[in-house]
C-alpha cells in the first residue's frame, strides 16, 4: 500500500495567518477527520495534530513556552514543535508534525491521504 500526501490550503496568505495566530499562540483546525494545531512561535508556523500522546487532550488548549515548544494544560508535557518530541524526558510517543509551506496565494499543509492499493497483490 502506498501512502501519498495531498496539499490543503488553510489560509489565504501570511497576514491573515498572523492575524488569526498571533505570535506565541496556538489554533485549533480541522480538516477532513484530522484535528491540527497550528503554532506560530518566534521560528515561524509548524503543524502537528491536536492530541496529546499522553491522555489526548487538544493540544490546542495549551500554551507556548520559551523553548517554541507546545505545553500540554493538563501535565504540562512539553511537545517541540519541529519534531514532535516530548522534551523533558517522558518517554512517550512523539506528536505527529505535518509540513506547512508558506507559498505566494496561501498557507499550506501535507497531510497524508488514506493508503491506496498499488497493485493487485497489496493487502
Ligand atoms: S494529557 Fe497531555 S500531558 Fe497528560
Amino acid at each position: 500500500m502506498k501512502t501519498t500526501t495531498r496539499w490543503h490550503k488553510i489560509f489565504e496568505s501570511v497576514e491573515e495567518a498572523i492575524q488569526q495566530i498571533p505570535l506565541n499562540t496556538l489554533y485549533s483546525l480541522r480538516i477532513d477527520i484530522r484535528k491540527i494545531c497550528i503554532t506560530h512561535t518566534s521560528r515561524g508556523f509548524s503543524a502537528m495534530e491536536d492530541a496529546c500522546p499522553h491522555k489526548l487532550i487538544p493540544l490546542s488548549k495549551g500554551y507556548v513556552n520559551e523553548h517554541n515548544e507546545v505545553v500540554c494544560v493538563w501535565h504540562k508535557y512539553c511537545f517541540d514543535t519541529a519534531t514532535g518530541y516530548e522534551m523533558t524526558d517522558k518517554n512517550i510517543r512523539p506528536v505527529k508534525v505535518y509540513p506547512l509551506e508558506v507559498r505566494e496565494d496561501g498557507l499550506f499543509i501535507a497531510l497524508p491521504t488514506r493508503p491506496q492499493k498499488t497493485d493487485d497483490f497489496s493487502y
